[in-house]
């Protein structure tokens, strides 16, 4: 469950409590699950902790005020409050359950809690009658009441000699209930390659042979696979959007430059989805100069460009191989013959032709998935949860197949080196 976290962004506030030096456990254990992690400390936090320690454990620069004009143009605390997936903030004293019930931005911790529309947890640590003080007790129901998270306290004895109901929840706890706000981990720790968008084929300096497709797919299939804990590669074609967060982007122009980009990074590729339209022929020669309108008729030769998705699977047998189908006619057809014929693991086979909606450079698309043993249909949708639901199904084709390599559900690492009896 706690690969959950694998690539989530997690925003820790430490407020002012004794409690504050076991948050550097939580730092620690967050990062241990593959979580990126930025703290906020308040002012009387740094009373109990050196912002050092954090950023030590944290490996990022913390955050500590509201009004300092350096601070807020390098990340101010909208963008805080943006990047991150979820806030916890433990502990959590009294006084900031006071504050944030009122719903006062006057800290930096605060601004960032108004400012942020994402899960927020809070782990209370105080003494204990200050926990069953009427004043807590109403702040805390209040805040539950508005959807705030309350992990915790939890009894025992306590850093002023009192026992009783107070103590923060201890890291691990913190931790795993963090973990169940995020929906799947189903790809975490799997390294996941995409490729996207078109390519292009010179023809001479000003002109190439290309297609229509945006890379909007691939795109948001490399977003989805980050969602659910994988680490991706992305190689794009000539495309005009943003990388999603925490992908890493290699951009190429032609077919062959796709190719051999994706060659470099196949040594510990799990799972390969190629939904790049990539170009199937290129003009034998690019010439030097602009071709010129002189003859009536122009002949160009072109020749095959190397099919990037089944040399993959030749030559790394043991990666899951997903292939794109676009098609105008005999869908089911041609994606089982695809199947077959790249001798991959699954086919996303979706329609093309003029009359579809779907398509292209659409932000909807309608796919048929076929494997060996199955087939299913994911009816027209935005990209964006098309994207997830392949990915769903990607990781639990891929986890079939590898069930019998599995021994509990620690390994999540099938990463294959090349075969050895490959071309
Ligand atoms: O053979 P066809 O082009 O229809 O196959 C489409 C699938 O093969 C897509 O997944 C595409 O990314 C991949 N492909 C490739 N290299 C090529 C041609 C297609 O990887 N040269």
């Amino acid at each position: 469950m706690l690969e959950r976290l694998s690539n989530k962004r997690i925003l820790l506030g430490v407020t002012g409590s004794i409690a504050a030096y076991k948050a550097g456990e939580v730092v620690r254990r967050l990062r241990e699950q593959g979580a990126e992690v930025k703290v906020i400390m308040t002012h009387a936090a740094t009373e109990f902790v050196t912002p050092m320690t954090f950023q030590a454990l944290s490996g990022n620069p913390v955050y500590e005020h509201l009004l300092d004009t350096n601070a807020e143009a390098a990340m101010g605390h909208i963008e805080l409050a943006r990047w991150a997936d979820a806030i916890l903030v433990a502990p959590a004293s009294a006084d900031f359950l006071a504050r944030l019930r009122l719903g006062r931005a006057d800290d930096l911790l605060m601004a960032v809690c108004l400012a942020s529309d994402v899960p927020l947890a809070v782990a209370p640590a105080m003494n204990n009658k200050m926990w069953s003080d009427p004043a807590t007790e109403d702040n805390i129901r209040v805040l539950r009441s508005r959807g705030v998270l309350t992990f915790g306290p939890d009894s025992g004895e306590q850093a002023c000699g009192d026992t009783g109901v107070g103590r923060m929840q201890a890291p691990e706890l913190l931790i795993s209930h963090l973990a169940e706000l995020f929906e799947t981990g189903a790809l975490a720790g799997l390294h996941v390659l995409v490729t996207a968008g078109p390519t292009r084929e010179a023809l001479d300096p000003v002109r190439f042979f290309s297609n229509k497709s945006s890379g909007k797919m691939g795109f948001a299939i490399a977003r989805a696979a980050i969602e659910a804990g994988a680490r991706v590669t992305l190689i794009s074609g000539p495309v005009s959007l943003e990388t999603p967060d925490s992908v890493q982007r290699r951009d190429v122009v032609s077919a062959q430059e796709m190719y051999d980009a994706v060659m470099a990074k196949m040594e510990d590729v799990d799972i390969f989805i190629g939904t790049a339209a990539v170009a199937d022929y290129r003009p034998d020669t690019i010439l030097a100069q602009k071709i010129k309108k002189t003859d009536e008729n122009l002949q160009i030769t072109l020749i095959k460009n190397p099919d990037i998705l089944s040399t993959v699977k030749q030559r790394y047998p043991a990666c899951f191989c997903v292939g794109f189908a676009a098609e105008t006619q005999n869908l089911e057809h041609y994606a089982r013959n695809k199947l077959h014929d790249k001798a991959v693991d699954m086919i996303a086979a979706n329609w093309v032709g003029a009359d579809t909606k779907g398509g292209f450079d659409s932000d909807k698309n309608a796919i048929r998935l076929v494997w060996r043993e199955g087939e299913q249909e994911l009816p027209m949708m935005s990209k964006a949860k098309l994207a997830r639901e392949l990915v769903s199904h990607v990781a639990q084709r891929f986890y079939v197949r590898h069930k019998s390599a599995l021994s509990g559900d620690n390994i999540l690492h099938f990463n294959q080196k090349e075969s050895t009896d490959s071309t």
